[in-house]
């Protein structure tokens, strides 16, 4: 995840430049108006780890325009930080530093605001606990249980429940007790191990450091005493040794590491090895570092090991302990959390990141979204951004994981766009499907090459793309034609016309859209199979779907042919009359007027249908056929 890469690289930098003391990382979760920036600020004060010019700074704007009436104004700490007094909301996470005599600390300060889940969601993956503020006045609300489930959602299992602002309900125990029993009432539906219940006030420093004198009914510890004290072993140095491999170390002959930071437990020299997926084992050579060869090396250190025989294993590929061994699988039931501007569209080829693999894969079936205010399973068939889904993912290719509960780094993904390379989704995985499992190819002994050649002919794909009354069909038919009339087997694939047999369920969302080139794709790849030479024409607006029609197909089998016609001459033509219907509203999402169609920008074969006639374009396409070899 980019964000999270980043964070979790400045993260390992920090770690590493400090001695092995005992730190804690934590989220802390809430609104403004919960006195989240009061919160940190206070902690940040109190363990004393501001810098100098800022406590001056500090000092002097409380002075100017703080709203304490002259005290210091601990939120304009946070805010004079991250310049972010002017939105008046917190737009993404910061990681912010301090320490004191016990433990040191990171704490991602995240925005509470609902459109920032994605913020959230980034804080929470690598933080140990989460601090759950809640305004005394208000007690638990729609965004506490948002908070909650995210956090619950990204594996936290420890809970502080900060109640603030007791100095505005009197100290009140009672006050505080209802709260902490509406919370724990909620909470039962999450899988917390622990909820710590506080009150405090951030503001005047109740239960912050020490115990509060306002407060003699609280006996527990204060938010600092919990903090040095939680137990938080979680630890990824405890649980089985994964090595994901981000490069091959391979400088001269004598010398082949596996390098990569430890993403979890540690290794020894002389410890079994195995890559899960080929079952491949050895033993532990030697463990390389900048630093020398080291006896034993653990989560979170980067290293080459070298292995006493040669295995075939290269990046991607995942070095795991003998005996807990991950599952190796290419369908899973995952969480996503969509961050995305652009709608996800199940069906769709996305390259997925887990750990240092990447795979093409898409999300096969989307079953549901969560109201993360509610908790509610919504029926969906898209995630807009922020929204949160549970579904299938299907890969390419067969990848070694563990689920998210048992393992965070090797148990989450994200989800990269093709071709904006951005990332869209970051996921969990829950647990494998086993439905492929008991499918295997069947082989048979006459293969496409045999079909083909004894119709004389190479299988492949004519793909033709363009608007609607771009001539796509027109020009498809007398190429199919021209083809027949020369012995050739040929098949023609028409939008409209599948559209009333297999793709009669589709409609024209961009999800429908999507489906409907991938089942044409199938089919394509069916009839090249079978040594036809397969005409498909169909709009497929969407570059992402050709190129997933196109990655079905071998090298060269597959020619894309861009009927570029101008949008103006479509409609003036207007041989179904569907445009005027689009321009009068009574078609919606169509192609050219009120949906996208993104131009191919590599076509083998480009038409321009402003001047060529059909004729003329079906004899360019002829001889492109005989020129490749085709015919
Ligand atoms: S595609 O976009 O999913 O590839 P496809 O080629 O199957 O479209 O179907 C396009 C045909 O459906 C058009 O030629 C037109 O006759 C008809 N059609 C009906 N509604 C629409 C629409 N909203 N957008 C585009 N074409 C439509």
């Amino acid at each position: 995840m980019n964000d999270l890469s980043i964070a979790t690289a400045e993260i390992n930098a920090y770690l590493k430049s400090q001695e092995e003391k005992d730190l804690l990382r934590f989220i802390t979760c809430g609104s403004v108006d919960d006195g989240k920036s009061t919160f940190i600020g206070r902690l940040l004060w109190d363990s004393k780890l501001l810098f100098e010019d800022q406590l001056a700074t500090l000092t002097a704007e409380s002075k100017r325009v703080g709203t304490q009436n002259g005290e210091i104004d601990y939120a304009l700490l946070l805010d004079g930080l991250q310049a972010e007094r002017e939105q008046g909301i917190t737009i993404d996470v910061a990681y912010r530093y301090f320490a004191t005599d016990k433990r040191k600390f990171i704490v991602a300060d995240t925005p509470g605001h609902e459109q920032y889940t994605r913020n959230m969601a980034t804080g929470a993956s690598t933080a140990d606990l989460a601090v759950i503020l809640i305004d005394a006045r208000k007690g638990v609300l729609t965004q506490t249980m948002r908070h909650s489930y995210l956090v619950s959602l990204l594996g936290i299992k420890k809970v502080v429940l900060a109640v603030n602002k007791m100095d505005l309900v009197d100290y009140s125990e009672a006050v505080f007790e209802q709260i902490k029993a509406d919370y724990a009432d909620f909470a039962r539906q999450l899988e917390f191990s622990e909820i710590t219940s506080i009150p405090v006030s951030a503001l005047k420093g109740d239960n912050m450091i020490g115990a509060s004198d306002a407060m003699p009914w609280y006996r527990g510890p204060s938010v600092i005493a919990h903090l040095e004290a939680v137990n938080f072993r979680s630890d990824v140095s405890d649980k089985p040794f994964r090595l994901p491999v981000q490069w091959v170390n391979r400088p001269n002959l004598d010398f082949r590491g596996f390098s990569g930071t430890i993403a979890s437990g540690s290794i020894r020299v002389g410890d079994d090895i195995v890559e899960p997926a080929s079952g491949q084992t050895s033993k532990v050579a030697r463990i390389v570092t900048f630093d020398g060869d080291l006896d034993e090396a653990v989560a979170g250190q980067a290293v080459t090991l070298t292995l006493e025989d040669e295995i075939d294993i290269s990046r991607g590929d995942i070095l795991c302990e003998t005996k807990g061994r991950p599952a190796t699988a290419d369908q899973f039931e995952a969480k996503v959390v969509w961050m995305n501007s652009e709608p996800l569209l199940p069906g769709r080829n996305y390259l997925v990141k887990l750990g240092t693999s990447l795979t093409a894969g898409k999300i096969s079936d989307l079953k549901y979204k969560v109201n993360v205010n509610t908790l509610e399973h919504v029926a969906t068939k898209t995630l807009g951004l922020n929204e949160i889904g549970i579904c299938n993912l299907a890969l390419d290719r067969a990848v070694s994981f563990d689920p998210y509960s048992e393992n965070r780094q090797t148990g989450s993904f994200i989800l990269i766009d093709r071709f904006s390379n951005a990332t869209v989704a970051a996921g969990t995985i829950d647990f494998a499907l086993r439905r492929a499992d008991n499918i295997h190819w069947q082989s048979v002994d006459i293969h496409k090459e045999a079909r083909a050649a004894q119709k004389g002919q190479k299988a492949s794909v004519l793909w033709f793309t363009g608007l609607s009354g771009s001539g796509k069909s027109t020009i498809a038919n007398l190429v199919e034609k021209k083809l027949h009339t020369m012995n050739k087997h040929t098949y023609l694939l028409d939008g409209d016309n599948v559209r009333h047999g297999l793709n009669k369920d589709l409609g024209f969302t961009d999800a429908d859209r999507v489906e409907n080139i991938r089942r044409v794709g199938e089919t394509a790849k069916l009839m090249v199979d079978a040594g036809l030479i397969t005409l498909v024409s169909f709009i497929s607006p969407f570059r992402s779907e050709r190129q997933m029609a196109r990655g079905l197909l071998e090298d060269g089998e597959f020619l894309e042919v861009f009927v570029d016609t101008p949008l103006e001459i479509c409609e003036a033509r207007d041989i179904k009359g569907l445009y005027k219907k689009a321009r009068a509203g009574e078609i919606k999402n169509f192609t050219g007027i009120s949906s996208d169609y993104e131009r191919p920008e590599n076509a083998e074969i480009v038409i321009d249908g402003a001047r060529q006639t059909p004729e003329e374009s079906a004899d360019a396409i002829i001889e492109t056929l005989l020129n490749r070899g085709v015919i």
